[in-house]
């Protein structure tokens, strides 16, 4: 029974990951578009200190910040002059992927303690 529930459990979590995004279709993205350029060949070192970090971050929490750059001047938007421009040519989907990517790297940032 406890095996069988493990296998359930897992089931359940590989399913959500593919919903979640995909890494590897994330990481051709982020290297398609050069993402990398301004926040750092490991997102973990920007060009300029003003440019976030992006490794390790929440995945939610960066799906939620690239589409609210696609949002920009509507309700719950962002705009910003540089990463409006980045969004624009991505679908839902690529910001599922990139954000799962971004995500599975190992950040310098302490989202848990
Ligand atoms: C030309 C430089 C540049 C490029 C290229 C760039 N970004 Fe950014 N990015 C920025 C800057 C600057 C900010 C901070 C903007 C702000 O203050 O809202 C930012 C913010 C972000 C944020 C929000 C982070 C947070 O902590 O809220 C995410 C996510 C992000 N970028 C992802 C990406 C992705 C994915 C790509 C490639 C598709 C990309 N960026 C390409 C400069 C860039």
């Amino acid at each position: 029974m406890k095996k069988l529930m493990t296998a359930l459990c897992f089931a359940a979590v590989s399913s959500s990951a593919l919903a979640g995004g995909n890494v590897d279709a994330g990481k051709a993205l982020a290297d398609k578009y050069s993402c990398f350029a301004c926040h750092g060949k490991d997102f973990n070192t920007p060009i300029d200190p003003s440019y976030p970090k992006l490794a390790g971050q929440h995945k939610d929490y960066l799906e939620h910040a690239l589409t609210a750059y696609k949002r920009g001047d509507g309700a719950n938007g962002r705009n910003n002059a540089i990463m409006t421009g980045q969004v624009k040519p991505l679908s839902n989907q690529d910001i599922k992927d990139l954000a799962a990517y971004l995500h599975s790297l190992p950040g310098t940032l302490a989202v848990h303690r």
